[in-house]
This record gives structure tokens, sequence and C-alpha cells, in this order.
């Protein structure tokens, strides 16, 4: 393509190092769109006759329909997903083939094929965080009054409904939402027209390319345009914190898996076993959500590191974005998809996590509560409820077990009427406000979700 300049062909080494068909033939798909846009609008500027549309038409929908049945030729030689494609359809189609890359250049077209098929990626992503959040819901809802305790640090706290527990973890996921919306609308814009650096001396129409893309608006400034992979750099940012996500879920099952826990159970499908140690049921799946949240958090730093030094204008260097991009994609999708599925198919031993919240004096926040209504100042509470928990520990028993006598050795204040606040499912009644535990909040939050999602695909995408 550029052998006109030189006087050997290049190196069999240096082609292997440079080239970048092994992965980027992935943008395939989007590069045959792109150029189509880019064809229309030279016709429709007069830079481009109909016929040779018309060629190139027909040329690139061949080419597609090749890509599509696998019997494309990729070839090394061919450097890159733009060569390949460019030199299929001369070959195909001639002249006409040749006439396309006027007014563009592989440096402007990479970076449109790459939004566009971030912007794809994004839409896929969406849906299947959208799955994992109706899944998420359906759960919370069987679970709006199941009692499991609620830990800091680990430790028995107070007691919460398991339907809470896992619609703050669809909470999460709604803000991972958010920010890929966001982070969409700067994927969403047009590098096309930039040409290499400086733009072209051809009078070309880029708000139609951009329409014709689906793009909501231009990158403005032609060497900013060729250069800018902020949006995947935003978008690896965004992914990472999905993982995250996942991850400190995938953690949560794991250790309510544990006999210890005995919280839950996961279907066998989505376990394995030991090879040496018969009793061993492994949560296999989680804990390869958790491990690689690793490689998406590393390609973030790849991405940042790539950039950090470039100056403007295009720079080879931007060739390795592609791979750790594409990666997270996949490793995203695949999780996600996964996760749905984990997450429906969750067993819950209500008996088990019940057990647990009775046992850690995860209502003695509710016997302060009480002491503070009856007039006492809160840290006098503290103190009193604090000597009552020593004493219940001393006895081996929860606090709530400890009989009336025993209480009011450490507050006159304290009446029978004291065991209403004690109780798991007095305290969860008691939170009775937006955000809050009770089960009425709980189904409220899942009323509002719900509402959400159904907004949420309402508007056609833009
Ligand atoms: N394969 C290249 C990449 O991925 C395409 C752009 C090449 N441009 C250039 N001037 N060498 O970035």
């Amino acid at each position: 393509m550029w052998s006109g300049r030189f006087d050997e062909p290049v190196d069999e080494r240096v082609k292997r190092y440079t080239a970048s068909i092994p992965f980027d033939w992935r943008l395939a798909r989007f590069d045959i769109q792109a150029s189509l846009a880019h064809a229309e609008m030279l016709a429709q500027a007069g830079i481009l006759s109909e016929r040779d549309l018309a060629d190139i038409r027909r040329g690139l929908a061949e080419i597609a329909a090749e890509i599509d049945n696998g019997s494309f030729p990729w070839k090394l030689d061919d450097e890159d997903v733009h060569f390949n494609l460019e030199r299929a359809l001369t070959r195909r189609i001639g002249e006409a083939g040749k006439r396309l890359h006027t007014a563009r250049s592989r440096n402007d077209q990479v970076a449109t094929d790459l939004r566009l098929w971030l912007r794809d990626a994004i839409d896929r992503i969406q849906a299947l965080i959208r799955q994992v959040r109706l899944r998420l819901i359906d759960q919370a809802e069987a679970h709006a009054e199941t009692v499991m305790p609620g830990f800091t640090h680990l430790q028995v706290a107070q007691p919460v409904t398991f339907g809470h527990h896992l619609m703050a973890w669809q909470e999460m996921l709604a803000r991972d939402a958010e920010r890929l919306a966001d982070c969409r609308r700067r994927v969403n814009r047009l590098p096309l027209g930039a040409a290499a650096l400086a733009g072209t001396s051809f009078p070309i129409d880029r708000a139609y390319v951009a329409r014709a893309l689906g793009f909501e608006g231009l990158c403005e400034n032609s060497l900013d345009a060729v250069s800018d992979r902020d949006f995947a750099i935003e978008f690896s940012a965004c992914a990472s914190l999905v993982m995250m996500h996942l991850s400190r879920m995938a953690e949560e099952i794991i250790l309510w898996m544990t006999p210890r826990f005995g919280f839950i159970e996961l279907p066998d499908r989505f376990c394995t076993g030991s090879s040496i140690m018969p009793q061993k049921k492994n949560p296999d799946v989680p804990e390869l959500i958790r491990g690689k949240t690793g490689r998406v958090y590393g390609h973030l730093l790849a991405l940042l590191t790539l950039m950090k030094g470039q100056p403007l204008a295009y720079n080879k260097d931007n060739q390795e974005d592609k791979e750790p991009l594409f990666d997270t994609v996949d490793t995203l999708v695949d999780s996600l998809a996964i996760f749905a599925e984990l997450v429906a198919g969750i067993r819950v031993r209500a008996e088990a996590m019940r057990r647990a919240a009775a046992e850690g004096h995860a209502t003695a926040t509710d016997l302060a509560d009480y002491l503070v209504r009856k007039g006492l100042p809160f840290r006098e509470a503290h103190e009193v409820v604090a000597r009552a928990v020593r004493a219940a520990e001393a006895r081996g028993c929860d606090l709530a077990r400890l009989e009336l006598a025993q209480l009011q050795a450490f507050s006159p204040l304290i009446e029978a009427d004291v065991y209403a606040v004690l109780t798991l499912e007095g305290s969860l009644a008691a939170r009775d406000h937006v955000g809050g535990t009770a089960p009425r909040q709980v189904r409220a939050a899942i009323a509002r979700a719900r509402a959400q999602l159904a907004d949420a695909v309402r508007p056609a995408a833009g």
C-alpha cells in the first residue's frame, strides 16, 4: 500500500511485530459500515461517481458475506483490518476500490471503527446489566422478609432482610448502568473527516457521515479526533467498577456458601468438586469472577499508560488499545451473563440466616433506641446496653433471651414492652423509612427499581 517509497520489502519479523490483523479483524463489520457511509458521502459531494459507489456497495456486501460465513482470507501481509478489506475490495471491483480511500486515512478510520465497536459493546453490556438487576430484584422480592444478619467489620451488626441486601447489589449496578450511559455519549462522536491529522482538502460533509452512522456529534478538532482514546479509558474505568461490584458480590456468595455460614446453596451446575477431597463443593464461578476482576483493572492501567507519553497526533502506539479493550468487553460480557444465571440459581437457607441473626446480639441497637425513647441520652443508653450484652455473653445467650428482671437490673426504664423491639421482626419493622430494611421499604425499593428498568427500555437507544 505504501511500497512506492521503499527500496526493500519489510522484514518478516517486523511484519509480524507490526501487524494487527490477528486481533483487529473483529472491527471488520464496523469498518465496512463506516466505509459505506464514507462512500455515500463522497458520492453526495460529487467526489465519487454513482457507478463507483454502486461497485463499492456490491463489493463490500460480498466481503461482508464472506466474513460472516468464515471464508474471508485474512492476510498477515495486509497488516490490519483496514488494508485487508481495502485490498479485497480492489481485487473484486478494481478502480473504484482504490478510490474509496479518498479523503480519509487509516488514522480517522480506526478511531471510527473502534468507537462503533465499543458503542455496540456498551449496548450489549447494558442489556446484561439489566438482566442481572432483574434477577436480583426477583430474588429480593422473594426474600423481602427473610431475616439475615447485617454485618459491619464482618461481625454481626443488625438484622436486615436478604431482600434488602440484594437490593444493595442492585443499586451498585444501577450506578454502573448510569455511568455507562454517560460514557456512551462521549464514545458516540465521529472522528472520520480528520483524515491523517489535519483534515482533508476535499469538500466532505462530516455531519452526513455522523448521521448515517448514528453518531451524536463530531470530534471537533482533527488532531484530537485521531489521537483521542479517552473514550476507551473511560469505558475501561466503568468496566472496572462493574467488575469490582461483581467481585464484591462474588465474595459474599463464596462466604455465604461456606458450611460455616451456610446461608445459601448454589446449584451443582455452578460448582466443581475436588479430585482428592470427596466432600468438597467449590464455588468456582464466583471465584473466577473475583479473579477476572484483576485483568480488567490491568487493562485500564495498560490503556492509561499507553497514552501518557504520546505527542499529538496519531502514533502506532495506539494499535495497542485494541487487545485490552476487546478482552475487557469479553470478560465483562461473560461475567455478567454467568452472574445473572447464578443469581437466579441462589437457594436461600432461611433458617441458617435467622439463627445467625439471633445469635449475635443483633438487636442491641434497638434496645438502646428504646431507652432513648424513654428519655435516656443515647450515649448512656449505649453504655447500659453494652453492660447487658456482657451479661448475656457471660450467660452464653443472646441479648434478646435475657429475662425481664435481668434486663431491668441494667435500667429501671426497661418494661415488658421491650421484647417488641428485641425481636428480629421488631427490629426490621422499625427501620421504616426510605432506604431502611423494613420489609415494607424493601418492597417500595423493588417497585422503584422495576419502574426505573421499565423506563430504561422505553426510549429507543440514541
Ligand atoms: N492498525 C492501525 C491501528 O490499529 C491502524 C492505523 C494505522 N495508521 C498508521 N498511520 N499506521 O492503529
